[in-house]
């Protein structure tokens, strides 16, 4: 794992927008993996920022969104779709019959799931994959647990992830299941760049870097990737040395 760590937030982000321009602009039909969350906001406002200098532009680019709530309405203000829209796609010049963001209300959620893998599949797979990282360790919403997940499916949220989002759900209950790409599918991915910042990332960073590969700290895989790079502010980075 490459291990970068960064004298504050803006720096940490264009430099992770510096990875996926670079991804934008050297393939014909570049396949991005995102995030939502407070991890990735910086780096879409820098790719914003790109597009209207008319440095970069999106119209090639294929999108597939890690997660999504089950039983929000797709407009709902808490659903990753609104937050995708609101913090890039609305900026952008990307055509949104290539953004794919999972359906947290299919009806078969286990054939939706299989489709969303046979898509991600028949865009030629992941180019690069945005990651955040929960307290708990998690990547997308694959919580702690004792297997590694493969592909896309439906979880249950545990105590740690529902206390760290429910600050976003000021009135209304926020939902107990999710939809994610597993960690198998994130796996897939021909590079992966980690964003974590704050103390309270510190544990789970340190777990990531320097735990062995479990499932009870999904994102200790890392370690197995061969081209995952984490980008950590200080605090994030505070228990590494
Ligand atoms: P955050 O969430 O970016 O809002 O801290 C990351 C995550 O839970 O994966």
């Amino acid at each position: 794992m490459d291990i970068r760590v960064f004298d504050g937030k803006k720096k940490l982000a264009s430099f992770a927008a510096d990875l996926f321009s670079e991804v934008i602009k050297n393939n014909a039909r570049p396949v991005l993996g995102l995030a939502t969350g407070a991890s990735p906001i910086d780096t879409y406002k820098e790719l914003i920022k790109r597009f209207n200098a008319g440095e970069l532009s999106f119209k090639n680019v294929t999108t597939f969104n890690l997660d999504e709530y089950c039983g929000l309405p797709k407009n709902d203000k808490n659903s990753y779709y609104t937050f995708m829209m609101e913090n890039l796609f609305d900026h952008v010049d990307i055509d949104l019959k290539n953004v794919n963001i999972p359906d947290g209300n299919a009806e078969d959620p286990e054939a939706y799931a299989k489709e969303y893998e046979e898509k991600i599949k028949a865009a030629g797979g992941i180019d690069i994959q945005l990651l955040g990282i929960g307290v708990n360790g998690h990547i997308g919403f694959n919580e702690p647990t004792d297997r590694f997940s493969e592909g896309t499916h439906v979880v249950k949220l545990t105590d740690s992830t529902i206390e760290a989002n429910s600050r976003y759900f000021t009135d209304s209950e926020m939902p107990r299941y999710a939809v994610t790409m597993g960690v198998g599918s994130i796996m897939a991915a021909k590079k992966i760049v980690l964003i974590a910042t704050g103390r309270a990332k510190a544990q789970a960073v340190f777990e990531t870097v320097k735990g062995e590969v479990t499932p009870s700290c999904p994102a200790s895989i890392l370690q197995t990737h061969k081209d995952a790079i984490l980008l950590l502010d200080k605090a994030a980075a505070s228990l590494l040395k």
